[in-house]
């Protein structure tokens, strides 16, 4: 199937290293061109090699998403460098581990600046930007099943700040419904990534028994579904959270 992505311009945050690399990389080998935003300088240097040997035009953007003034201006950067923006995904993510009756003040605000509110500063200037020149667009939010579960393993702040990126996805959609945009979700459920090594080397058991299939996913075989949905074959899904958790959560 053509996914009629080549020639597009995207940002994924987060994409120096787990899902995010997998899916820029895999973006770059439709053709689009991305941008490599992370806060690990290094990192998303290497991935943007590894995608222009793809023959796109790849950047790596150092950004803090904790920073609003960065969230904000990651896409006008992102614009200087590759002209308008076709696509935006919002893949950043943070998952510290503590009980809610230890959780400090300043986790719980870094976990919501990083899963939330960067989520809502990146989604801003890119509507911005699109319903300006007319144009449209594509957002795609990555959460976790957590948002409809919780967390049993101290991440309520975590599961807060996803859950808050669901109901976030179906507002947006329907103010930009109209104009051409499109904004979904994708919820992950246990990914082998930098983010869960800690937590499956100590207790991979335990997550395995709570997923259907058996076993925890790997990148490739779930970024196929966020590279469609932020392809003009997906222009009639807006407002939606998929679920790529195994049958962890089954809606
Ligand atoms: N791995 C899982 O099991 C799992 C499960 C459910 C949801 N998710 C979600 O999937 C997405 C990708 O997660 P992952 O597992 O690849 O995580 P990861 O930790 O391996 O990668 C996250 C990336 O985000 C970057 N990042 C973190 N803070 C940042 C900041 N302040 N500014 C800019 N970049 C920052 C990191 O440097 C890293 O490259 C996240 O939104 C995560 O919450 C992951």
């Amino acid at each position: 199937m053509d996914l009629r992505l080549k020639g597009k311009n995207a940002i994924v945050t987060g994409s120096a290293g787990g899902f995010g690399e997998t899916l820029a990389y895999f973006l770059s080998s439709e053709g689009v061109n991305v941008i490599i935003a992370d806060i690990k300088e290094p990192e998303a240097q290497k991935v943007a090699k590894r995608c222009r040997e793809n023959g796109v035009q790849a950047y790596p953007v150092k950004t803090d998403l904790t920073v609003g003034s960065e969230a904000r201006e990651l896409i006008d950067t992102a614009e200087e460098l590759l002209g308008p923006l076709d696509i935006l995904v919002n893949n950043a993510g943070y998952w510290p581990t503590n009980m809610v009756v230890d959780i400090p003040y300043e986790e719980w605000k870094k976990t919501v600046d990083i899963n939330l509110t960067a989520v809502f500063l990146t989604s801003q200037r890119f509507v911005q930007k699109i319903i300006g020149r007319q144009g449209k667009g594509k957002i795609l939010n990555i959460t976790s099943q957590a948002a409809f579960n919780g967390s049993t393993t101290g991440h309520a702040h975590y599961a807060a700040a996803k859950a808050g990126v669901v109901t976030f996805t179906i507002s947006l959609s329907r103010e930009v419904a109209r104009q051409g945009i499109t904004v979904n979700a994708l919820a992950l459920g246990m990914v082998e990534t930098p983010m869960s090594r800690e937590a499956l080397n100590r207790a991979r058991a335990e997550y395995e028994k709570r997923i259907q299939i058996g076993r925890i996913a790997k990148p490739d075989e779930i970024a196929s579904l966020a590279v469609f949905l932020v392809s003009d074959c997906a222009n009639y899904y807006t407002g939606a959270t998929f679920d790529a958790t195994g049958g962890m959560i089954s809606r």
